[in-house]
């Protein structure tokens, strides 16, 4: 169903490109009236209506010969026809003399014929009132010069669908009335600017559909009256900057299923006058800051279809005062849309982004456009939390300030197929509708998240070639974004300092070094010194762009490897990886991926767990790695000699190269462990390198409470009335506990549970891993009221440094 509905949408957009579609309603249409005359054997005589290029109702009289199987013009053709149609014949030349015996006709429809030369319709006498002529389904090659130099008053010229490669240079000529030209779906591999010399009246050119890969520059600066220009299906890469130089009056433009990488916004620039813009189906990647600015006059803009579309950035599209319906629709990796990507769109009214890839709409979004009266979200992961809570029925009249008027005006979003638009997430909103959850059932707290949609699990490139890759994450508060390489190297907006003194967190590196890494170096070069222009710089390779991008130039096989995406806030973190496969010029492709995976992951030294501050009530642990290991957790244990405590165990973000232990009581020993995760490279590399790396573990004990210093005196009398108290309070204390002895301990797991799910902190949650020892000593409801073996705690620890799990899978 999909396909024929993109296919209607196509035509529909088409339509409202070309200027004129079928004129008027059928239904209004007035009937085809009966002409009495000699009408050829097998043909249709009628007085029917006809509109003429410019829109004028004329009743012309008609012979209609359609799919007769002619091969010659059926004879005699009454003198006074207007309109003569021979469609769907098998026609290959034209009794011309036998034309010229009708001094009315205007319009001659011969398309889905036989025809492979034009000069067998168009030779010798004028037809001095024709208007229009169909040749369109023909199997015309070439189009001489002045070609239809007979037609001194055509307006209308359809060529399309034909195997036409070579057009002369006047082929056109002497067709002064042109107003539209259908020359798409032919074999021209190029585009002459003479062409349109000859046709200063043009409005409506249609070019898609011919395999040609670039425009000329100034290709059709003499088209001044051009009004609509469809250029799809062309395979066009890219435009030239003034490709569209010329096109004053140019108001609707069309680059329908092209091969374009970008917004071709400096070609843009150059017809100001444009109010509908298509550029549905092309290969763009991202919407980025600027790439539609100022276009005052447009009011329609189409980016559907777009299988790399990954995100729309900040101020993507700002200032277009007259835009009212933008249309982003069917972009299956489309997951991200700035908060701010619409900027100063005051007249925007209808917002199509169905069928995308977005868990979120920002509501800074809603409250930008002042004007929007309907959205269309269904077929979206959509994510019914903080992030959407303007979308529920609640909080649905979104209330905007007029800062001159000083007034507030509540308005209500149309939602276009509400029974359609469901949540996906939380498990527990799933497939409910949108505008059905009220606000206070969707969360409060937004976690970042990074779409599956918006990475790809592997990327290949050529070794030398340039390696892109998108990362964003929607959350509130707002994400910040940073990558680890496959060394270890965290590549983020703003370097932490929150653990000053700590050892580089990776090797320095060289980018045409593709064995591994030098260790003995690395130790030497601190962050600080790293970011510096020293002559072992390892960032200066990368540049990371604001929304969340990594770019790398000239990518060695020594860079394959994981990369990793985190997007982290106070509430939380998530995180995605990529393996980045560099496929050597010299080896052989299939060798590729495995051979350069295995020159990251083998004869690496394994990080070094150290303490490096304890103190009564935590600890801050560092290790040092040269790899990315996303999967790396931290686990720790109080030990005491007579009783069992349970092992505590968190996740550690990739490019994580400390952690601060909270919540630990004093004087008391214990024992941590740091568990390297196991890389996606080491899945292909041997079992002997994965099996040298080993758990690292040490053992502190944290620092003594100091004695408590003597600060009240307290008067006898008093004193007694303490132990009094004291006393009352232990009997009642021991009442209680007999008390809770006889509840159902299956209430107490749950309640535990619940309680430690519900505390809200900018902390990390920590997940509780209970080893089969644990297990015996535990009460084992907890297990099963809280779901797996994991139980949420909450422990304090620096955002940098925190890690978790939530409910989604990494
Ligand atoms: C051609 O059309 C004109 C105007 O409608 C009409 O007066 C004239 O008779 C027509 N000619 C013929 C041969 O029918
Ligand atoms: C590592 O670097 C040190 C100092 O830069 C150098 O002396 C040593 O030869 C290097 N080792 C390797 C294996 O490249
Ligand atoms: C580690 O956590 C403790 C307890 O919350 C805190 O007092 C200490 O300052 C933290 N250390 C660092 C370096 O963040």
């Amino acid at each position: 169903m999909r396909p024929a509905l993109v296919f209607l949408q196509t035509q529909c957009l088409l339509c409202v490109f070309v200027g004129v579609c079928v004129p008027g309603v059928v239904g209004s249409l007035p009937h085809a009236l009966p002409w009495h005359v000699s009408c050829p054997s097998r043909c249709v005589c009628q007085i029917k209506p006809w509109f003429s290029p410019d829109s004028v109702y004329h009743e012309a009289p008609t012979v209609d010969c359609n799919d007769l199987l002619l091969t010659k013009l059926p004879l005699p053709i009454p003198t006074n026809t207007h309109t003569l149609r021979l469609q769907s014949n098998l026609l290959s030349e034209l009794d011309t003399a036998a034309l010229h015996r009708l001094p009315n006709l205007t319009d001659l429809d011969l398309s889905q014929n036989r025809f492979s030369h034009v000069r067998t319709i168009t030779q010798s006498r004028s037809l001095p009132s024709l208007l229009s002529l169909h040749l369109e389904e023909n199997q015309l090659g070439r189009l001489p010069d002045a070609a239809f130099s007979s037609l001194p008053i055509l307006q209308e010229l359809f060529l399309s669908h034909n195997n036409l490669h070579l057009i002369a240079p006047g082929a056109f000529t002497g067709l002064n009335s042109l107003l539209r030209l259908h020359i798409n779906n032919n074999r021209l591999t190029t585009v002459d600017p003479r062409w349109f010399r000859a046709l200063p009246r043009l409005e409506v050119l249609m070019l898609g559909g011919n395999p040609v890969e670039a425009l000329p520059e100034r290709g059709f600066l003499a088209l001044k009256s051009l009004r609509s220009l469809v250029l799809g299906g062309m395979g066009l890469r890219s435009l030239a900057e003034k490709a569209l130089e010329g096109l004053e009056g140019l108001e609707s433009l069309s680059f329908y299923d092209n091969l374009l990488t970008k917004v071709p916004t400096q070609a843009l620039s150059r017809v100001p006058g444009l109010k509908f813009l298509d550029l549905n189906k092309n290969r763009i990647k991202l919407i980025e800051t600027g790439d539609f600015r100022d276009m005052i006059h447009l009011k329609e803009l189409g980016l559907n279809n777009m299988e790399e579309l990954v995100s729309i950035e900040k101020a993507a599209l700002e200032n277009l005062p007259e835009l009212t319906k933008l249309e982003i629709t069917n972009n299956p990796r489309l997951s991200y849309i700035h908060p701010q990507a619409f900027l100063q769109l005051s007249r925007l009214e209808s917002l199509m982004l169905n069928s995308n890839s977005l868990s979120a709409l920002h509501q800074h979004i809603m409250l930008s456009l002042p004007n929007l009266q309907e959205v269309s979200l269904h077929s979206n992961p959509l994510r019914c939390d903080c992030l959407f809570h303007w979308a529920a029925e609640e909080a649905s009249h979104l209330h905007f300030e007029d800062t001159q008027t000083d007034t507030r005006t509540a308005r209500k979003v149309r939602f276009i197929q509400p029974q359609a638009t469901l949540c996906s997430e939380p498990p527990e909103l799933r497939a409910r509708r949108v505008r059905e959850v009220s606000s206070r059932e969707m969360s409060a707290s937004c976690l970042p998240m990074i779409p599956t949609s918006s990475l790809p699990s592997y990327v290949g490139v050529r070794e030398g070639g340039k390696l892109i890759l998108h990362c964003r994450a929607l959350a509130d508060p707002q994400p910040e974004l940073y990558w680890v390489t496959p060394t270890g190297l965290k590549l983020g907006p703003a370097p932490s300092h929150a653990f000053e003194g700590l050892p580089a967190p990776a090797p320095c590196h060289s980018p045409t070094a593709s064995e591994g890494f030098n260790h003995t170096s690395a130790s030497s070069v601190s962050p600080s010194q790293a970011r510096d222009n020293t002559p072992c710089n390892p960032y200066k390779h990368y540049r990371l762009l604001p929304e969340g991008t990594l770019e790398m130039n000239k990518v060695t096989t020594g860079e394959a490897g994981l990369y990793t995406c985190v997007a982290e806030n106070a509430l939380g973190a998530d995180t995605r990886s990529v393996t980045v496969g560099v496929h050597s010029r010299e080896k052989k492709r299939k060798r590729g991926v495995a051979a350069d995976i295995k020159g990251y992951t083998l004869f690496r030294k394994d990080a070094t767990l150290e303490v490096r501050e304890v103190g009564q009530h935590y600890a801050i642990l560092s290790w040092q790695n040269g790899r990315n290991l996303p999967s790396t957790r931290l686990s720790w244990q109080a030990i005491y000699s007579n009783t069992h405590t349970p092992t505590y165990t968190t996740r550690i973000l990739a490019g994580t190269q400390s952690f601060n232990l909270t919540h630990l009581q004093a004087e008391t020993f214990y024992r941590v462990c740091l568990h390297l995760g196991i890389s996606e490279g080491a899945k292909h590399a041997s079992r002997r390198s994965r099996e040298t790396r080993k758990t690292q573990c040490v053992s502190f004990k944290t620092n003594d409470v100091p004695d408590p210093q003597p600060s009240l005196q307290l008067s006898p009398e008093l004193t007694s009335t303490a132990i009094t108290l004291l006393l009352l309070a232990l009997i009642l204390l021991l009442l209680a506990s007999q008390g809770w002895d006889t509840e159902p301990s299956k209430e107490a797991g749950k309640h535990d549970c619940t309680h430690h799910r519900e505390i809200k902190s900018p902390k990390a949650l920590i997940i509780n891993q209970m080893t089969e020892r644990n297990n015996e000593h535990q009460p084992k409801q907890i297990r099963s009221s809280c779901g797996e073996t994991d139980r949420l705690e909450v422990s304090t620890a620096t955002p940098s440094s925190v890690a978790m799990e939530t409910t989604r899978k990494a």
